[in-house]
Parts: C-alpha cells; sequence; structure tokens
C-alpha cells in the first residue's frame, strides 16, 4: 500500500529516513499519512479554525498541547499538582521527610517569576547565600538565561526590564526562577547534562519508550561555582547553542559524550550497583513527569511525541529533570550525531507504524521487541492493567503509580 509523509522542516535526516521506507513526500494539501511537523503547525491543525479532521489513516508527530510538559512553567505547575494529588490520596509515592517530598523531589524548587515573587523571596532568605537560575519560560537554545545570587540582582533585572523601551517584551515575558544545581557531577572538571529521547505514543493509556543512546552535552570550560564566573555561561549553561560559540569548542566531538560511554565511567569510578540506581532513577523521574501531565494532555489518537529531556547529574548521582523539549534538535554537529538521530527516526518509525507497515490509528499500539530497536519500554498502561504480571495485579487500577514505584524503588 502506498504510504504518504509530508513534513515542513528543512531536515535531510526525516525525508531520507521517510524516503527510505519507500513513502512518498506530498503537501500538506495533499492525503498525507504521517506528517512529520513543526509544533505550530501541528497546533495550527488541530485548531478548530483550521476544519481539519483527520482519518484514521494518519498520524502526526505532536499532541496538539504539548506545552504543558514543554513550557518550563507549565511542567513546574504540572509536576507539583500531581505530587499534590498524591499526597491527598495518601499514596506512598508522597511521602515526605524532613518537609521534602521523598520520592518525587526531582525537579530543583522553582518558582514563577512575577507571580510567584513573594514565595520566591521566602525560600532565598532560608539560604541567602545560594545560587539561582532566571531563565524564560518560552525560550530554548539557553537564550535569556543568568544567574543570581542576591535578591539585589533580580530587583534591579527587574527594573531594568521594565523599563527598558525597546524591548518592551521583556517585561512582560513570565520567567522560572530555579535553585541552581551548583554541585554537578564533572568530568574532567567540566559540567555537562545529559540529552535523552523519549517517545510517547499515548498518554491514556501511558504508553512510553526511552532510547537508549542518548548523550551528554559538556561545557567547554572548567566549572568554576566562584561569583566571579557566575556571568560566564560556558562554565554554568551546556547548550550546545551556547558552546559551540566558545573558543575551546571542539568540531570534532561536538563536546558530547555517549549515555554508553557514561555508563562504563560511572562503573568504573562509582561502582556498577549506583550506577545502575542512578539510570533507574533516570527512568523512574522521566515516568513521573509523563504522569504528572497524563491528566492534562489531550491524548488524542493520531499523536505521537518524541521529547528531549535535559537532565542534570549531582555529584551526589542524584539526577534532575531540568527540562523537557518538544521539538528536540535534530541538527547533527558530529559524524557521530548523525548517524544517533538518523536511527532515532528510524526507530520512531518502527514503533508508530504498525507491523503492517500502514498508519492506522485503531491498532492497538503493542509493540514487538524486534520493533523496539534502540528504545525500551519504559511504561505501558495497557500492559499494566491487563497483563498478568503477578506483583502488580494486585494493586487497583488507580495506583499503577504504586506498581511503577515498586518496580522503580
Ligand atoms: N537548575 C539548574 N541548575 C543547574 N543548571 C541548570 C539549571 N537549569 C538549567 N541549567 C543549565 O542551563 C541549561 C539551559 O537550561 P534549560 O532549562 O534547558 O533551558 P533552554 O530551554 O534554554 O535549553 C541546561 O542545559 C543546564 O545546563
Ligand atoms: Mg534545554
Amino acid at each position: 500500500m502506498r504510504v504518504t509523509f509530508c513534513t515542513d522542516l528543512d531536515k535531510n535526516v526525516v525525508v531520507a529516513n521517510c524516503e527510505k521506507r519507500g513513502w512518498i513526500q506530498v503537501g500538506p494539501e495533499d492525503d498525507w499519512n504521517i506528517y512529520w511537523a513543526g509544533t505550530l503547525t501541528c497546533r495550527s491543525l488541530f485548531s478548530v479554525d483550521s476544519g481539519y479532521r483527520m482519518n484514521d489513516n494518519q498520524i502526526i508527530n505532536h499532541f496538539p498541547n504539548h506545552y504543558e510538559i514543554s513550557r518550563k512553567d507549565l511542567l513546574v505547575k504540572n509536576i507539583k499538582r500531581y505530587r499534590r494529588d498524591l499526597e491527598k490520596e495518601g499514596n506512598v509515592l508522597a511521602e515526605r521527610g524532613d518537609s521534602k517530598y521523598l520520592h518525587l523531589d526531582f525537579i530543583p524548587v522553582t518558582f514563577v517569576l512575577p507571580a510567584d515573587y513573594n514565595m520566591f523571596v521566602e525560600e532565598y532568605r532560608k539560604a541567602p547565600q545560594s545560587t539561582w537560575i532566571m531563565k524564560p519560560c518560552g525560550r530554548s537554545q539557553g537564550s535569556g538565561i543568568f544567574l543570581i545570587n542576591k535578591l539585589s540582582k533580580l530587583k534591579r533585572w527587574s527594573r531594568e526590564a521594565n523599563k527598558n523601551p525597546l524591548q518592551p517584551q521583556l517585561a512582560k515575558e513570565s520567567y522560572v526562577i530555579s535553585r541552581y544545581i551548583d554541585n554537578p557531577l564533572l568530568i574532567g572538571g567540566k559540567k555537562f547534562d545529559l540529552r535523552l529521547y523519549v517517545l510517547v505514543t499515548s498518554f491514556r493509556p501511558l504508553k512510553a519508550y526511552q532510547f537508549r543512546l542518548g548523550f551528554c552535552r559538556f561545557c567547554t570550560v572548567k566549572y568554576d561555582s566562584s561569583v566571579a564566573e557566575l556571568d560566564n555561561m560556558y562554565v554554568h549553561l551546556t547548550n550546545v547553542s551556547v558552546q559551540k560559540h566558545g573558543e575551546e569548542y571542539n568540531a570534532l566531538h561536538g563536546g558530547k559524550l555517549s549515555v554508553q560511554n557514561l555508563r562504563l565511567h560511572l562503573e568504573s569510578t562509582r561502582g556498577k550497583e549506583v550506577t545502575e540506581r542512578l539510570f533507574d532513577q533516570i527512568s523512574w523521574l522521566i515516568i513521573h513527569s509523563l504522569k504528572a501531565v497524563q491528566p492534562v494532555i489531550a491524548t488524542d489518537r493520531h499523536c505521537f511525541e518524541c521529547y528531549g529531556y535535559d537532565i542534570i547529574i549531582d555529584n551526589k548521582l542524584k539526577p534532575w529533570l531540568i527540562e523537557v523539549n518538544a521539538s528536540p534538535s535534530l541538527t547533527s554537529t558530529t559524524a557521530n550525531d548523525r548517524i544517533l538521530k538518523h536511527k532515532l527516526l528510524d526507530n520512531i518509525f518502527n514503533i508508530v507504524v504498525p507491523p503492517s507497515g500502514y498508519p492506522d490509528v485503531r491498532w492497538n499500539k503493542i509493540v514487538s521487541t524486534e520493533a523496539l530497536g534502540d528504545f525500551e519500554l519504559l511504561i505501558d498502561e495497557d500492559i499494566l492493567n491487563h497483563g498478568n504480571h503477578d506483583d502488580t495485579a494486585s494493586l487497583d487500577r488507580h495506583s499503577n503509580r504504586s506498581a511503577n514505584f515498586y518496580r522503580w524503588k
């Protein structure tokens, strides 16, 4: 059967992957089966005004309100609500100790500004020497980010943003302010974060897969938490879009190290068991970040989405969720990158297209082991709910979270 695809992204990796499968490229007005679209295109397609109705043989690479997870402020709001809800229902997951959540403390303490300014000040005063990071909610690639260690600096910034006639949007833009993870795990003295890929094919029930081949993104300048270096983004921000402008940027490896090599490094320096635990904790936090947005993301059978997770590991080997991108970069900066991104797309298509090779939203989306490729099943609530796993069967339908909890603890 003839399969057609459409894309509005100027990315060779998308077209090459589709053409390799014998799919035929068509325009957005034509009869397409698979649309690899930018988030805006997807949103406008789903908007009431567009009047577009997809048929059963059409799939698209975004959920219409992905911003519930990909906007920095909404992600935090949803995670906070998720924890509160679990706490109200008395779920063990929401247990606290020392006022902190014991199991769900996986995002740095964060406030939305200007709305939560007073709450921020209260928290700030508990440890006035600590560093915070300000990030505009709607931007990416390290743009507009800065670090502060004094309330006065924040006040000065706010005054200046308000009176800058050239940039009136600065004053209106909302920001998140997060506790800065000032003890990142360093390799060769440099800070890095992880970019991991997670594919979601359904939110209700939740079906998610984690790609084995993520990578670390390194800073080009050695880590230094002193005040003198607070404004040096080559020390603090791991974005490739920032680091590639640095003098020390190496175009050959692009400041990237594969997750497999990170694992080997950690196994040899810290031991196998703690490394295993770290990676389990990462999968655990990914699952709970998805559970946190599960009630608010409009799950549509036509949609799937591949998220780019940014995760920082601190020097106690605790992983922290920094943000979730709904359009992770498909640009390749190195040869390895190109291979990885080709594989990623190939593997995504293997999962979202049923075994018949023809997109069909009536398919139950249960993926065979062969089709998984380099993806690993993170969670499939269909299997959890209906499968005969002894350890999960006794748990009631509502507490899948507990099922995962026991699995991931
Ligand atoms: N709370 C934090 N503690 C330490 N580093 C952080 C924190 N938040 C962000 N960063 C650093 O800043 C980078 C950019 O932040 P991120 O939230 O991913 O925004 P962007 O959308 O600009 O990529 C991250 O990749 C990380 O290196
Ligand atoms: Mg980021």
